[in-house]
C-alpha cells in the first residue's frame, strides 16, 4: 500500500509532489512526507502523522525549495503512524520512500546494528536507507549504492531513492507493487500509478517486476532483475486528470453511489449487442463448452461479486464455479482442472493477494481472465482476457460502482457461458440480456429512494451489532452489506445465509440488534421471509429490504421496511447493491465517521 511520487522538474517540486500525493492518498493516509534538494543539492525533509492535509499545512508554513524531490503517503505496516516512522527515511546522503514490505528487514537490521548503525524508526524501510548509506560510505556512487542495496532485499516493494547533492537523479525499483515512470518535457516523474502523474504527464512506462531504473531529466535507464539494460515501452495512458473531485457531493462515496446508473449503463452498453438480445464479451474466445469448472478469486467486496457470479455460472450456465478469497487460495495452491479458466476480480487490479493468486493460476496453465476497473493495472497487463468494468476512477475507499461494474461484467460472461454450453436458448438469452439492460434504470430507481435508507440508517447507526440475512445471491449481498457497515461505521456487523441462522447465530438476536433481511421477490423469497419471522418471533428488530410484493407478503410486525424496485431475480444482486451501500453510507454520516477514508484502511492493498 502506500503511495510514492518522485519529481525531477523545472519548477518547484514540492507543490507537484503534494498534489500527486493527494491523488495517491487512496493508498494510505496514516502519515505523509516529502523531501527535496535545494539548488545547491542540500536535502530538506518534512513529515507529518495523519492525513496529507497535516503535511500540506506544515509545508505552507515552511515551504521546501528546489526542483527535485519525492514524497510518500503511508499505510503503516511496520511501526505506528508517527512522524519518526513516516517516510522519507533519511540516513546520511540518502533518503528512501517505500511501498511494500522488506521481509528480511530484521536480519538486515541486526547486521547493520552490529556494524554500528543507529536506527531512529521502527520501520522496515529504514534498513534500505541504512544499507544504501553504508554502500556510499564504502565508496560507491549513488546509483551503484542503490543497485547494491536492492540485491540485499527480499520481499515485495516499490522504492524510490533521493541523494543529497544529486539534483538530477532518482533511482527507483519495483519488485511486486507497480511503479510508473512519467516522461514530461525536460521533466521526469516516478509514481505508484498513472493517476498520480496524470496532471504532470500521460506518457508512462511501467517497470516490470524486478526492474530498477536510474532516472534523470533526460530519461530513464532501466535494468531488469539480472541487471541487463532493457527498454520499457512509453505509452500514452489516458487518465482523466480532473477526475478526482466530488462533483458537488459531500463525499466521494456519495458521488460514486450516484454515478452507478451511468457507470452501469456504460458497462451494459459494452457487454450487450446493439440489438439488446445477445451478450458481447471479450471472453467469447474461450471454450466455455469444454470447461469442467471455472475458478473465481478476489478479496473483500470483489470476492462478494465472485460469490454472486458463482450463483450465475452454476444456475444459468450449469458450469461449476469454485470461489475463494485470494489470501487463502494463493497458499492453498489448489489443484486446478487441465485447460481450466480462472477469473480474478478487482477494482484496482493491484491487490497483492489477488495478483499472486493470478500468477499461481497462470503457473497451472489456466486461461486468465480479470474483471478489473483500472485497465492499466498489473492484473490487466497479465491477463489473457480483460473484462473492463467501465466504472471510472473510484476514490472512496469503500468500493461501490466498481462492485456493480464487476457484477455486470460477470453476469454478461455467465450468459455467454450459458449460450456456449447450450444451457440457454436464444429466447432465454434474450430474456436475460433484457433483464441486464434494465439494471441501470433499476439502480437509478433504488438510489432515488435514498431518503428512506437515510431514515433507517440513522437508527442503525445507534446499534452495537447488526445482522444481515439473505439467501442465494442475496447471501453475498448480505455479506457485502455487513462489510460496508463495519468498514464505514465501525459497528460490528455479520452477514449470514438466512437458512443458517438457526444453526447458531440466532442466539445473537435480541430487541437491540437490527436484523437486515434482503428478500427480493423470487424463488427464494418465501424461504427468506420464513427465516425473518423466526427472528421476529424472538423480538428481533427486522429491517426488510424487498420490493412492493415482498413488503406486502412480509405481514405484520416488521420494524422497518425499505422498499426497492421490482427487478428480475437475475439482476436483483445488482439492484440491491444500492440500498446496502446507502444504509452504510448514511449510518456513517450519522455517526460522523470518515466516510471516504475509514480508519486503518487503504483503497489499494498492495501488501499481503
Ligand atoms: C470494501 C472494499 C474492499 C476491496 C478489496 C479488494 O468496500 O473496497 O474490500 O473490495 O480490498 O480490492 P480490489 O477490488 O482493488 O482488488
Amino acid at each position: 500500500m502506500c503511495g510514492i511520487v518522485g519529481v525531477l522538474a523545472r519548477r518547484p517540486a514540492a507543490p507537484l509532489i503534494l498534489a500527486a500525493l493527494k491523488r495517491l492518498e487512496y493508498r494510505g493516509y496514516d502519515s505523509a512526507g516529502v523531501a527535496t534538494l535545494d539548488e545547491g543539492g542540500a536535502m530538506r525533509r518534512l513529515r507529518a502523522p495523519g492525513k496529507l492535509d497535516a503535511l500540506v499545512a506544515a509545508h505552507d508554513a515552511a515551504p521546501l525549495p528546489g526542483t527535485t524531490g519525492m514524497g510518500h503517503t503511508r499505510w503503516a505496516t511496520h511501526g505506528a503512524p508517527t512522524e519518526v516512522n513516516a517516510h522519507p527515511h533519511r540516513v546520511g546522503a540518502v533518503a528512501v520512500v517505500h511501498n511494500g514490505i522488506i521481509e528480511n528487514f530484521r536480519e538486515l537490521r541486526g547486521e547493520l546494528v552490529a556494524d554500528g548503525a543507529v536506527f531512529e524508526s521502527e520501520t522496515d524501510t529504514e534498513v534500505v536507507a541504512q544499507l544504501c548509506a553504508r554502500e556510499m560510505r564504502r565508496g560507491l556512487g549513488p546509483t551503484d549504492a542503490a543497485a547494491a542495496t536492492l540485491k540485499r532485499l527480499r520481499g515485495a516493494f516499490a522504492l524510490c531513492f533521493l541523494f543529497e547533492g544529486a539534483t538530477n537523479l532518482l533511482v527507483c525499483a519495483r519488485r511486486g507493487p507497480p511503479l510508473a515512470i512519467g516522461y514530461g518535457d525536460g521533466e521526469m516523474f516516478v509514481g505508484s500509478d498513472a493517476l498520480a502523474l496524470a496532471p504532470l504527464t500521460t506518457r508512462i512506462a511501467y517497470l516490470e517486476d524486478g526492474d530498477w531504473a536510474a532516472v534523470t531529466r533526460d530519461g530513464a535507464h532501466v535494468f531488469d532483475e539480472r541487471g541487463q539494460p532493457v527498454v520499457r515501452a512509453v505509452r500514452n495512458v489516458a487518465v482523466e486528470p480532473g477526475s478526482v473531485d466530488k462533483g458537488g457531493h459531500r463525499h466521494f462515496m456519495a458521488k460514486e453511489i450516484h454515478e452507478q446508473p451511468a457507470t452501469a449503463a456504460a458497462a451494459v452498453a459494452q457487454y450487450v449487442s446493439p440489438g439488446r438480445d445477445r451478450v458481447l464479451s471479450p471472453a467469447a474466445s474461450l471454450d466455455w463448452a469444454g470447461l469442467e469448472r471455472v475458478t473465481l478469486v478476489a478479496c473483500g467486496t470483489a470476492f462478494y461479486a465472485c460469490q454472486v457470479a458463482k450463483w450465475w455460472f452454476e444456475t444459468v450456465a450449469r458450469l461449476p464455479a469454485e470461489i475463494d478469497v485470494a489470501s487463502e487460495f494463493r497458499y492453498r495452491e489448489p489443484p486446478l482442472p487441465a485447460r481450466g479458466a480462472a477469473v480474478f476480480v478487482s477494482q484496482s487490479g493491484e491487490t497483492a493477494d489477488t495478483l499472486a493468486a493470478l500468477r499461481y493460476a497462470r503457473s497451472q496453465n489456466q486461461t486468465i481472465l480479470t474483471a478489473v476497473n483500472v485497465e492499466t493495472s498489473s492484473m490487466a497487463r497479465e491477463a489473457d482476457v480483460v473484462l473492463p468494468l467501465y466504472a471510472g476512477p473510484e476514490i472512496g475507499v469503500a468500493s461501490t460502482k466498481a462492485f456493480t461494474g464487476q457484477l455486470i461484467a460477470l453476469a454478461a460472461t455467465a450468459i455467454l457461458a450459458a449460450r456456449a454450453r447450450g444451457a440457454v436458448d436464444a429466447a432465454e438469452e434474450a430474456r436475460l440480456v433484457s433483464a441486464l439492460c434494465a439494471a441501470p434504470a433499476a439502480l437509478a430507481d433504488a438510489i432515488s429512494r435514498e431518503a428512506d435508507a437515510a431514515r433507517v440508517a440513522a437508527e442503525i447507526a445507534r446499534a452495537r451489532d447488526v445482522l444481515y440475512l439473505g439467501r442465494g445471491p442475496m447471501h453475498a449481498l448480505a455479506m457485502e452489506g455487513a462489510l460496508k457497515l463495519k468498514e464505514l461505521t465501525y459497528i460490528h456487523a455479520e452477514g449470514y445465509p438466512a437458512g443458517e441462522l438457526k444453526h447458531g447465530p440466532i442466539a445473537l438476536v435480541d430487541e437491540r440488534t437490527p436484523v437486515i433481511v434482503l428478500a427480493p421477490t423470487g424463488p427464494l423469497s418465501e424461504k427468506t421471509l420464513s427465516n425473518m419471522h423466526e427472528v421476529m418471533a424472538r423480538k428481533g428488530r427486522v429491517a426488510l429490504i424487498s420490493d412492493a410484493a415482498g413488503c406486502a407478503a412480509a405481514g405484520e410486525g416488521v420494524w422497518r421496511m425499505l422498499e426497492a424496485p421490482a427487478a428480475d431475480p437475475f439482476i436483483a444482486p445488482i439492484v440491491y447493491a444500492a440500498p446496502v451501500q446507502l444504509l452504510a453510507y448514511h449510518a456513517a454520516v450519522a455517526r460522523g465517521t470518515d466516510v471516504d477514508q475509514p480508519r486503518n484502511l487503504a483503497k489499494s492493498v498492495t501488501v499481503e
